[in-house]
């Protein structure tokens, strides 16, 4: 499903999953277990525009020619909780280079607060997928896609699980160009920031915090 540059990934298993994951019964045990196997699933649908380069091959038989990934990918991780989708995310491309930003949310302003930043030097030519699990009001990612377009980066899509209408909204408001990934629109967020039904905090359920 698609509408406005944001991507529902709606598949059958990965909906399944996001049902166990959203259930407050699952300890961070089987919450890391699935979010890394939802992460994984993602990836598919994720990378399906990227651009192939022509590569020839030796198969046992004769020579031909195959294709490659035309970009080098960076994988960049909000922290915390983007640290939950990377293992996943890196099973299919593990040639990945990764950068880290650390965001974390004032609890009463909700304001996005960044803390800590390192990317590879060649950032900016390459594929580069942000993920973080929740898009709630939008400030942590609208922060993150700032500070790596100021490292340059031209090609980026942002990767989230489950995605607030309000988050939505902020992110395509500062940044209308950059693709959002989800595998839930949820309803909306309550008066602390939290997105309805969500899934709770993920960070704290990931690391057992
Ligand atoms: C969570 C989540 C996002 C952010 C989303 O992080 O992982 O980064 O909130 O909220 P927003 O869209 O309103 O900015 P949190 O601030 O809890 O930090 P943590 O991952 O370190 O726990
Ligand atoms: N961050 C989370 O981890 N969960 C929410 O519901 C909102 C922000």
């Amino acid at each position: 499903m698609q509408s406005s540059n944001v991507i529902v990934i709606d598949h059958p298993v990965i909906q399944t999953k996001l049902t166990e994951l959203r259930d407050y019964t699952a300890d961070h045990r089987k919450f890391r277990a699935l979010l890394d196997e939802i992460a994984s699933l993602m990836v598919y649908e994720v990378t399906r525009d990227w651009p192939t380069t022509p590569k020839p091959v030796q198969t046992p038989l004769e020579r031909t020619t195959g294709k490659v990934l035309a970009r080098q990918v960076t994988l960049v991780p909000i922290l915390r909780a983007g640290l939950g989708m990377a293992d996943g995310v890196l099973k299919l491309l593990p040639e990945a280079r990764m950068g880290h930003l650390g965001v974390y949310r004032n609890e009463s302003t909700l304001e996005p607060v960044s803390y800590y930043q390192k990317l590879p030097p060649d950032i900016a030519s390459t594929e580069v997928l942000l993920i973080d699990p929740m898009l709630a009001t939008g400030g942590s990612g609208a922060a993150a896609v700032s500070f790596l377009k100021k490292a340059g980066v031209t090609s980026m899509k942002f990767v989230c699980l489950v995605a607030a209408p309000e988050g939505i909204d902020a992110l395509h408001r500062a940044h209308p160009e950059i693709p959002i990934y989800c595998a839930a629109i949820d309803r909306e967020l309550n008066e602390k920031g939290y997105i309805l039904p969500g899934l709770g905090d993920a960070g704290d359920r990931i690391f057992g915090t």
